[in-house]
């Protein structure tokens, strides 16, 4: 007989759960029979004790199987099925380049993303900018869309491991989100759903990320690549770096109409292309669509100045609801914010250092993030024009540039902004783009 009580008391005394054991306790989660304090209670225990890889792809796994997962083969698509997840930052809008560019090299794409919460933007939101966009198609549209244009970027259903919601939903209330063991298996159970040949992570390091040391990133990394091969996917990971915003935006239509720009070329911000180019490369070379960093690199450039990705953009967002020349016209459909206002930097000096995590707050608390996960979001807001690490500003120069509904909300920012950026009279050392890149071992 499964007693929940008796998994907990395993794994408080530090031996290690079998398959059976996570498989019940999973299934207890999804069908209601665990209590609220016997979930809390396993992750209090997971967060001591820690998972032996087994263990971890055994959570994985039956965390997938709560739900529904999306199946490809009857398709006979002519190419892999590829995804790239991020552990989120600010000005992270890959994702929004990085599908239709797949797309264009070969690759299909069922990317389920999230909405942001806290000082991260999601994908999600971004999206929901468009109007008529519908991040929730049926399956067997989602199925077509893919076939057919390349990549659908849509959101998370209920349906899709339900077991994670409610661990996770525990998890943030006992203090024990901060378990890798417990985050590999939640990221992954989602992306296993989603039936990927291939998926590479995007880890982030430094102010702006969800881990708050190096350490913890690469451990962080390190865990996800092992247990994602060993639930059969190929996974490998980029370790990049968040010490400032990603790209030259922050907030969902100022993101949304800057990947727009990046796909038409008319600007490319040299640190979020950088980023893109690594992680695209990576998922072309695992997917066996590109024979060497080069020619992943050459294939990517042709699809950006031959239009095609921008192409397959635009497709996407038509398929999925959206106006069909919004990649013709993003401002015709993205309003602005009422109010633009810069911040000055007051004295001068060289940027030394960013609270990456206070600037995606002050986004926030301009509307354009959320606290709770029921909060109405204001799209039109934001920062633009960011300084950069390293860079030498004068007294009278701005910082940045608010996107505010009002003044108070401007005020706010501004405040919260003079506290994020840090100067100082020497440069500081440049940072790397990509740290690291964990392959299966
Ligand atoms: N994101 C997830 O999806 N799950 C976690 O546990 C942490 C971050």
């Amino acid at each position: 007989m499964f007693l929940p009580q008796e998994v907990i008391r395993k794994k408080r005394d530090g031996q290690t759960l079998s398959a059976e054991d996570v498989r019940q306790f999973v299934a207890g989660i999804t069908d209601d029979s665990v209590a609220d304090s016997q979930i809390a209670a396993l992750a209090m225990a997971v967060y001591f004790r820690g998972m032996e890889l087994e263990e971890n792809v055994a959570l994985a796994l039956a965390m997938r199987d709560s739900g529904r997962c999306l199946h490809w083969a009857d398709l006979q698509l002519p190419g892999p099925v590829l995804d790239k997840h991020s552990t989120g930052g600010v000005g992270d809008v890959v994702s929004l380049m990085l599908g239709p560019l797949i797309a264009a090299c070969g690759g299909f794409v069922p990317m389920i993303s999230g909405r942001g919460l806290g000082h991260t933007g999601g994908t999600l939101d971004k999206l929901s900018a468009i109007p008529g966009y519908n991040p929730f198609p049926t399956p067997e549209r989602l199925r077509q869309v893919v076939r057919e244009v390349g990549v659908a970027i849509i959101g998370q259903t209920s349906d899709l491991a339900p077991a994670d919601r409610r661990f996770y939903a525990t998890r943030d209330i006992t203090a024990t989100v901060e378990s890798i063991a417990l985050i590999t298996a939640s990221i992954l159970s989602k992306k296993l759903a989603a039936g990927l040949d291939v998926l590479v992570m995007d880890v982030k390091a430094g102010s702006g990320a969800f881990m708050p040391s190096m350490a913890d990133s690469i451990a962080l990394a390190e865990r996800i690549v092992e247990v994602g091969n060993g639930a059969g996917v190929r996974t490998s990971a980029l370790i990049t770096d968040m010490s400032q915003p990603l790209a030259s935006t922050a907030g969902n239509s100022l993101e949304t109409a800057e990947a727009v720009r990046y796909l038409k070329g008319d600007e490319r911000n040299p640190r979020l292309h950088a980023i893109t180019m690594a992680l695209c490369s990576e998922m072309l070379l695992a997917g066996g669509l590109a024979a060497s960093e080069d020619d992943a690199r050459l294939q990517l450039e042709q699809a950006l100045d031959s239009g095609r990705a921008a192409e397959i953009f635009a497709r996407m967002v038509a398929e999925l609801g959206g106006p069909a020349d919004f990649v013709e016209h993003p401002a015709r459909y993205l309003a602005p914010a009422p109010l633009v206002r810069p911040v000055y930097a007051e004295r001068s000096g060289f940027v030394a250092a960013m609270d990456t995590r206070a600037l995606g707050m002050a986004v926030c608390a301009l509307g354009g993030g959320r606290r709770l996960a029921s909060d109405q979001l204001d799209y039109r807001v934001g920062l633009t024009q960011f300084v950069e690490l390293g860079q030498w500003v004068a007294a009278d120069q701005p910082l940045l540039l608010i996107h505010a509904a009002d003044e108070a909300g401007a005020d706010e920012a501004a405040r919260r902004i003079r506290s994020a950026i840090s100067l100082s009279e020497a440069a500081p050392a440049a940072l790397p783009l990509v740290y690291q890149t964990i392959h299966r071992r």
